[in-house]
């Protein structure tokens, strides 16, 4: 029997590390060619999550350059994507999440008539334009896509109530929470010294992330300002920040806080020291998507720098608060949990609705039921 000709397709970190578990299920089936095609929207923060989880791609488009805009990803990637489409001919492209990878990779299979099934389906914030421009990608993908993988319930019913037949939509959890549990250890040692010297008995260590294109300007700015205040005026803090590659945030981040002893802004880390320190942390403050899912699963509160979230489960459940980009209410924020036991002792559940660590099995199943290869809808 011909094998099921599967090309999943990424471009950035997030969708690496979230993709990269599927690809690994997906080669322990006899039943399934798998191909990767990298788009490389980016480069170095892409290649650590590769290696890592040693993933040997069949294609790497190498799109990204400095500076680069949405419409000079959406160009590069639909161009480079048709040739490798055209060529291998998959029966199914997946793609993953709500980058401009995710919507164009999508876009690209369909012009061909190539089934495009969408892993990270369904989340929605209600704005387009935040998450910015990712609201809309992960709408648009949520159109040109034949099979969603829903990673929860609420996740499922955003994409009923627009329509989606429920017979293509599988609840499968999130394949992140798969990728956490592949790497987070007890007694993790880092290999980086400053990390292994920083007392996480005694401090209180506060690990940040900060990229998102809506707060590119002048909410970035206030948020740096506010995180700077903060480690000045409590001298307990530690803030522990692996500042994105993007040039901008990088030297914006650094006129602001690179002086602040107890600020320490560093390179991105690899996934696995990552992770091993959010588990390590006190708390999180971050815009990132990601990080909203891990950091509940590890019991760690965590405050995110947006007005509004596309992931409202960890929130309803007490672990996120959404505290927007304000400076004053950024720093109420930290100082509560700072200050006030309580309130702290409440976020700190660990909570999982993004689910159990099966979400790869799930989602390769699902796939072999809807191509006919499985009885049994799982
Ligand atoms: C992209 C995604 C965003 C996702 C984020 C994860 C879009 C429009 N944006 O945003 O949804 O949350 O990735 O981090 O799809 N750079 C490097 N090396 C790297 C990565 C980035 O130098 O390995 C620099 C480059 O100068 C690049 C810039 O960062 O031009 C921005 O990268 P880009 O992918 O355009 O935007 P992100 O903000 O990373
Ligand atoms: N991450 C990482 N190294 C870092 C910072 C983040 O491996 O230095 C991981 C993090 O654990 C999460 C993902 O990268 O899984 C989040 O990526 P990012 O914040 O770039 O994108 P988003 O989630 O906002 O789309």
């Amino acid at each position: 029997m011909e094998k099921l000709k599967v090309m999943t397709i990424f471009g950035t970190r997030p969708e690496a590390i979230k993709m990269a578990p599927l690809v690994k299920k997906m080669e322990e089936y006899e039943e399934i060619e798998s191909i990767v095609c990298l788009t490389a929207q980016h480069r170095e923060m892409l290649d650590m999550v590769v290696e890592l989880f040693d993933i040997k791609p069949n294609y790497d488009l190498n799109v990204m350059k400095h500076g680069q805009t949405i419409s000079d990803i959406t160009v590069k990637v639909l161009k480079g994507i048709e040739e490798v489409l055209i060529k291998e001919k998959p029966h199914i492209v997946l793609v993953h999440g709500d980058t401009s990878t995710t919507f164009v990779g999508a876009l690209a299979a369909f012009y061909q008539k190539i089934k495009v099934g969408h892993v990270e389906a369904g989340l929605r914030s209600g704005n387009i334009y935040s998450p910015y421009p990712e609201e809309m990608n992960r709408r648009l993908t949520t159109n040109l896509a034949s099979i969603h993988f829903a990673p929860t319930d609420g996740n499922y019913n955003n994409l009923i109530k627009e329509g989606v037949d429920e017979k293509n939509i599988f609840i499968t959890g999130n394949t992140v929470i798969d990728a956490l549990l592949s790497v987070v250890k007890k007694d993790y040692i880092f290999e980086n010294q400053l990390l292994n010297n920083i007392d996480y008995e005694n401090k209180k260590v506060i690990v940040m992330t900060c990229h998102r294109r809506e707060n590119w300007g002048k909410p970035m700015e206030d948020i740096f300002t506010s995180v700077k205040e903060l480690a000045q005026e409590n001298k307990e803090v530690e803030v522990i920040f692996p500042v994105h590659l993007n040039p901008n945030i990088r030297s914006l981040a650094n006129s602001i806080m690179g002086d602040q002893e107890n600020i320490h802004l560093i390179e991105p880390l690899d996934y696995e020291p990552f992770a091993n320190l959010l588990n390590k942390a006190y708390l999180i403050l971050t815009d990132s998507g990601g990080i909203q899912e891990e950091a509940p699963a590890l019991g760690k509160p965590i405050l995110v720098m947006r007005t509004e979230t596309e992931r409202p489960e960890a929130a309803e459940a007490g672990t996120v608060k959404i505290i927007g980009v304000e400076k004053d209410n950024i720093k109420e924020g930290v100082n509560l949990l700072l200050n006030d036991k309580y309130e702290y002792e409440k976020m700190a559940n660990a909570i999982n609705p993004y689910g159990d660590g099966a979400a790869s099995k799930r989602t390769v199943e699902a796939l072999l039921y809807y191509f006919g290869l499985r009885s049994e809808r799982p």
